[in-house]
């Protein structure tokens, strides 16, 4: 299938998050009408880099930066309105900002949410870590969920509701940070609530039910790119939990954090970086540690888009990546970072993890056991030559071929799209076999 013919898109990463789904999202925009972020938050960050500028977006879809994008953050995710309006002004008078709608159902993330999530981090007994982001996700998504303490995008233009509420939150969330983690200085309600409602008045124009928008905009025939944050291995049901994020990072989340059905949805874009990485604590069942991780790390740049933390790196790791298919169902795979691979003179893929006596092929639900298998690996001969400049598959060396080949027969979903370098044209489409 060509990729203008793909309809009503997702893009969704199928490990650990960063698999390059930004330049991803870009490469395909072309073909597409409305760019959409149904999930997660400022903990994301998608790189994308035109020409010599790169830039690093973390609340605005990546489509913000072509002129004639419309750009939607939708209902499921969380907004830190701090961090969004950052982005915004970063960008003024560079993109068309009227491209941009904000749900007004979205849950707003405050200053006691972000540090909640540290101090808990701070607090949490030793293995109890999770290495978050601290952007106040998972206290966000925590109170959305209890429908105590969530407070939505709508709210913030309701002054006296505002007042209100946030003079009851913020006194409950001190005194329990305060009994918890023995919070210092308690959360001034009254400065935050000024604060926010500055905000509400640069973000108003922005603001509408994205989900009636997004079916208005379906109706008429324009073509909608569901843009995937984090990583399907990060789901809050069928990750490595609890080291995961706290949404949905599946197709799960598309469809009720865009509020579009599932037929809505035509194909799916899973995106495989070509090894394995994560950043922040949980299993990484094929980790490289020694002088083998650090050049991976090295020649891949592999430090973290939102905290510049260096991310952890490993083989590719099959058993993840077909678990992670199973539940995303992908119709097409995007290979990033192929290029990262050259010069190693062999390449290992992990096809199952010993435990003891026991052979695991897919992921336990104890994720602790994680922590104790030997991945099984299959050897393959890698290739020396620099990729970087290869644009079609015959181009590239026949043991890179084999290398995608492979990994696209254990995933058992087609690659058409194969990335040799972060900038936009650095990309092989692939068209048929490889
Ligand atoms: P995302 O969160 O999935 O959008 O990924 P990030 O942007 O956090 O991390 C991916 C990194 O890899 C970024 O620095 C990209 O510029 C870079 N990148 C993307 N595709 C490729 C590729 O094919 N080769 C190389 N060498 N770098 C890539
Ligand atoms: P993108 O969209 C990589 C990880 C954090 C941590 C765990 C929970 O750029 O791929 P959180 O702050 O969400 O509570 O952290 O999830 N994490 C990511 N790792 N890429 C991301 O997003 C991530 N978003 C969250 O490092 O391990
Ligand atoms: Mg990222």
């Amino acid at each position: 299938m060509h990729w203008d013919q793909l309809g009503n898109t997702c893009v969704i990463g199928l490990q650990w998050g960063d698999e390059g789904k930004g330049k991803v999202v870009d490469g395909l925009l072309e073909s597409f009408d409305v760019v959409v972020r149904y999930s997660g938050g400022a903990n994301a960050g998608h790189t994308i880099v035109i020409g010599d500028e790169k830039f690093a977006l973390h609340q605005l879809p990546s489509g913000i930066l072509r002129e004639n994008m419309t750009s939607v953050i939708a209902g499921g995710s969380v907004i830190d309105p701090a961090v969004l309006i950052g982005e915004i002004e970063a960008l003024r008078g560079r993109v068309k900002l009227g491209n941009l709608r904000i749900s007004d159902r979205a849950q707003l993330v405050f200053p006691y949410h972000r540090q909640q999530d540290v101090l808990a981090e701070r607090a949490a007994l030793p293995g109890g870590r999770l290495g978050t982001t601290s952007r106040g996700i998972g206290p966000c998504y925590a109170d959305k969920v209890s429908r105590r303490w969530g407070v939505r995008v709508c709210e913030l233009f309701d002054e006296a509701r505002l007042r209100e509420r946030l003079g009851l939150i913020i006194a409950h969330k001190n005194a329990y940070l305060k009994a918890l983690y023995e919070l210092r200085e308690p959360f001034d309600s009254k400065a935050i609530t000024e604060e926010y409602l500055a905000f509400a008045e640069i973000l108003r124009p922005f603001v509408c039910n994205t989900m009636l928008e997004l079916h208005g905009r379906i109706e008429k025939g324009e073509r909608v790119l569901f843009e995937g944050a984090q990583g399907t291995m990060l789901d809050i049901d069928h990750g490595t939990y609890p080291y995961v994020t706290s949404a949905s990072a599946g197709v799960g989340g598309v469809t009720s954090g865009a509020g579009v059905p599932p037929t809505a949805i035509r194909s799916i874009v899973g995106v495989l970086k070509a090894y394995a990485t994560r950043v922040g604590e949980g299993p990484l069942p094929t980790e490289l540690m020694g002088e083998t991780g650090n050049q991976l790390r090295e020649r891949g740049q592999e430090f973290g888009t939102t905290t510049g933390r260096a991310r952890r790196v490993g083989w590719f790791d099959a058993v993840a990546a077909r678990y992670a298919a199973m539940f995303t169902g992908p119709t097409h795979l995007a290979m990033p970072h192929l290029d990262t691979l050259s010069g190693f003179e062999q390449l290992k893929i992990a096809t199952g993890y010993r435990l003891g006596d026991e052979i695991l092929n897919t992921m336990p639900a104890e994720t602790y056991l994680l922590s104790d298998v030997e991945p099984i690996y299959e050897t393959l001969p890698g290739w020396e030559r620099d990729i970087s400049l290869c644009r079609s598959v015959e181009e590239l060396p026949e043991q890179a071929r084999a290398y995608a080949r492979r990994i696209g027969e254990l995933v058992g979903a087609p690659i058409r799209m194969i990335g040799v370098g972060p900038a936009r044209d650095q990309a092989i489409l692939v068209e048929g076999d490889i």
